[in-house]
Formats: C-alpha cells, sequence, structure tokens
C-alpha cells in the first residue's frame, strides 16, 4: 500500500491542476507587478485577476484583500498591525486585546510580545471542555479599552468550530453602546480562518468579521503563500514596510506564481467544497465510530458536532504520542501528535492544556486529519494495523504515563 497521509491540518499536497496555472509565472510571465512596462503589466494583470477571485470568494473588494507569505504572516499583520494602527491615530494606552487559550502560537505568540514589550493589556479567554468559547464570557470580558478581539474560526488541534456570528453580535452590540456613549476607540474582530478554508463558509459579510487570516497551503495550494482579509476602513498599520505594495500594509515584491496559485487552489476549494466536506465528514464519522471498537480507553477531543469535517481527534490512555506516530510511520501512515506547527516540542498541547485534560491524557494525543484524496480503505487499514500498536506500546508503559 502506498504511503497514507491523515496530517492535512498540518499542510496539503499541491493540488496538480494549481502546479499548471502556477507554471507560467516562473520563466515566462516573470514581471515584477511594481514595474511599469509590459512585462510588469503582465504580472500585474495577473495579480489583479487573483485577488478579483479571492474578493469574490470572501465576498469583499478586492482593496480589502492583502496577499501575505502565509496564516502565521496574516495572524502577526492583524494584531500588532491594528494596535500600532489604532496608536498611530493617537488612542492612548494601555490598549486591551481578547483572545483565547486555544489560538495557534502565531496569535498567541503575538499578543504576548504586545503585552510583554508594548505594554497592551490582554485577557486570554477559557474554553469549555470541547474547546468552545462561550460568547457570554467574552461579553463580560470586554472592557472600554478593548480594541481588538481575536478568535479563531476552528481550532487546527481538536477541529472545534467556534461561534463567530454570536461573537459578531456581541461586538456589534458593544460598537452601537460606544456611538451612543461618544466613545471614539474602535473595536475590531479578527478571525484566523486557516483550518476553516477548504470547508467552511468563508463569506466575510456572513460571518461578520473585519480581519481574516488564510493560508494557501492549507487548501491544496503553495506554502508561503497567505491571504489577510482586512475590510474597508480598518485601522491598520504596515508592520513589514517598504515599497508600499498592498495598499501600503505589506510591502514586498508580490509572490506572483505563488499568489496565481493561493486564487487557483481557493477557487478549487469553494467549488468542490460541498463534495469533498461531505466525504471527509463520513470518512471522519466512520473513524470516530469505529476506533473506539478496536482499541479500548479511547476519548475523542474537541466538539462532539460542531467540528470541522476533516479532523478526528482522540486521546489513547496510557501510550505516548510520539512512539503512536513513530510505531505509525513505520506502518506507512502519517498521523500528528498535538499541533504539527509545535512538533519538535516535547511540551505538551497547549490546546489540550486549556480543554482542562490531566498531563498524562494529553502525552497520547493523536490527531488525525483527512484530505480530499484519502479513502475508506486507507482508514480500514489505519484501523487494523493501530490495535497491536497500541498494545505493545501499553505492555512496554504498563499502561502508566
Ligand atoms: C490555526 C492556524 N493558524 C495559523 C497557522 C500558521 O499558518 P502558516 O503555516 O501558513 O504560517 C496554522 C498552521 O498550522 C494554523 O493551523
Amino acid at each position: 500500500m502506498k504511503p497514507i497521509y491523515f496530517d492535512h491540518s498540518a499542510t496539503t499536497p499541491l493540488d496538480k491542476s494549481v502546479l499548471k496555472d502556477m507554471e507560467p509565472f516562473f520563466c515566462d510571465k516573470f514581471g515584477n507587478a511594481s514595474s511599469l512596462h509590459s512585462f510588469g503589466q503582465e504580472a500585474k494583470a495577473a495579480l489583479e485577476g487573483a485577488r478579483m477571485q479571492v474578493a469574490n470568494i470572501l465576498n469583499c473588494q478586492e482593496k480589502e484583500v492583502v496577499f501575505t507569505s502565509g496564516g502565521t504572516e496574516s495572524n502577526n499583520l492583524a494584531l500588532r498591525g491594528v494596535v500600532f494602527g489604532l496608536l498611530k491615530k493617537g488612542h492612548k494606552k494601555p490598549m486591551h486585546i481578547i483572545t483565547t487559550k486555544i489560538e495557534h502560537h502565531a496569535v498567541l505568540h503575538t499578543t504576548e510580545q504586545l503585552e510583554e514589550i508594548f505594554g497592551f493589556q490582554v485577557t486570554y479567554l477559557d474554553v469549555d471542555q470541547n474547546g468552545l468559547v462561550d460568547s457570554k464570557k467574552l461579553k463580560d470580558a470586554i472592557k472600554e479599552n478593548t480594541a481588538l478581539i481575536s478568535v479563531m474560526y476552528a481550532n487546527n488541534e481538536v477541529g472545534t468550530v467556534e461561534p463567530l456570528s454570536e461573537i459578531a453580535e456581541v461586538i456589534k452590540k458593544t460598537r452601537d453602546e460606544r456611538k451612543e456613549k461618544g466613545v471614539k476607540l474602535p473595536i475590531y474582530f479578527h478571525t484566523d480562518a486557516v483550518q476553516a478554508a477548504s470547508y467552511l463558509d468563508l463569506d466575510v459579510k456572513k460571518l461578520g468579521v473585519d480581519i481574516m487570516s488564510l493560508s494557501g497551503h492549507k487548501f491544496y495550494g503553495p506554502k508561503g503563500t497567505g491571504v489577510l482579509y482586512v475590510r474597508k476602513g480598518t485601522i491598520i498599520e504596515a508592520t513589514q514596510t517598504g515599497g508600499g505594495h498592498e495598499e501600503n500594509i505589506r510591502s514586498g515584491t508580490e509572490n506572483v506564481p505563488g499568489i496565481m496559485g493561493l486564487a487557483a487552489a481557493l477557487q478549487l476549494a469553494e467549488d468542490e467544497k460541498k463534495e469533498n466536506a461531505s466525504k471527509v465528514a463520513s470518512l471522519r464519522d466512520y473513524l470516530i465510530r469505529e476506533l473506539p471498537k478496536k482499541v479500548s480507553d479511547v476519548r475523542l477531543t474537541g466538539h462532539p458536532v460542531r467540528r470541522l469535517p476533516n479532523i478526528a481527534s482522540f486521546l489513547i490512555d496510557g501510550i505516548e504520542g510520539e512512539s503512536m506516530l513513530i510505531n505509525l510511520d513505520l506502518k506507512g501512515i502519517a498521523i500528528s501528535t498535538g499541533s504539527a506547527c509545535s512538533s519538535g516540542s516535547l511540551e505538551p498541547s497547549h490546546v489540550l492544556k486549556s480543554l482542562h485534560f490531566p498531563l498524562e491524557k494529553i502525552h497520547g494525543s493523536l490527531r488525525i486529519s483527512l484530505g480530499k484524496e484519502n479513502t475508506k480503505e486507507e482508514i480500514d487499514y489505519f484501523l487494523e494495523v493501530f490495535p497491536p500498536i497500541v498494545e505493545k506500546l501499553r505492555n512496554i508503559t504498563g499502561g502508566i504515563l
């Protein structure tokens, strides 16, 4: 059997049709989109075509689409850019940011820096054991100086889908109240939609967000490409300065082949969304149903219903995640334990810790993130080879960690 890839939340392969769309822009149509000559204009036209395609999918204006180098940069730009922009406009410190304990490190390490070096106040909201943010608790956390709220669309480790529309409603009410009171400080809503893009609705108007991050390599596009949607009128300052590209929000010569690939991949994901979501959800549900029949002491993590169609995440008692990963890899199956983005670190996952699981349980975390090319046969193969691995590992640890 050819190797089985169950780690699509870490990255996806580039779709071959996307590669075709990118190819002309490496060697033939290689112009710099800022150049005035015909080489540049050819690249510029392609770039603006890609921007239009992305804007149509997000249901926004073209000028609201900023191309970046990926999810990490988009999150950094969103958070730092907004609060720096507000400072530049004369809003006074200390301003307050609300986020959650289960965000990706691209958000959490940025807010930590804003707190430690720049003196911003940050509230890290707790989530419940299913990973869900409570919009009432979020409402209670809003203070007079709250300027930015950042809540992810869907979690990358357990797949829980957060109640963005409810949160948008809370923010809208706060805005109305501030208007009545004559408070000048804006309050912005950012979401990290990196894991949601392949399967969930990306209409920014329906979601009610002001700023949204996407990453190309999570939806069969190229690595090193991303988008930051910035609603018109949002105060945001460039964090990468230079020649004033991307409406002065993100300087640097645009990665035209990458952007062409990102737009083509996003279009493909949009066109195939319904079909792919229902296909991976039925594989996910099959796995969630069957695994506890084959292995004892298994617990599903994340929300039972409000979850991404492609993520099945578990805690397996009495074994260690890394050993599980290596043993499955030897059988040709790629999975992840905790977040692949933090692999290499022996620190237990901050997401699972925030879901209030004891450390010894977190050590046995397993994430299977499916993609459109996975099949039922592959899940069956996993269900066949995994139980003996669990048995072997439990015998080694004596079931105690
Ligand atoms: C939720 C989330 N946000 C941000 C990122 C970072 O994206 P990128 O790899 O494009 O920098 C990831 C990557 O796994 C992610 O899962």
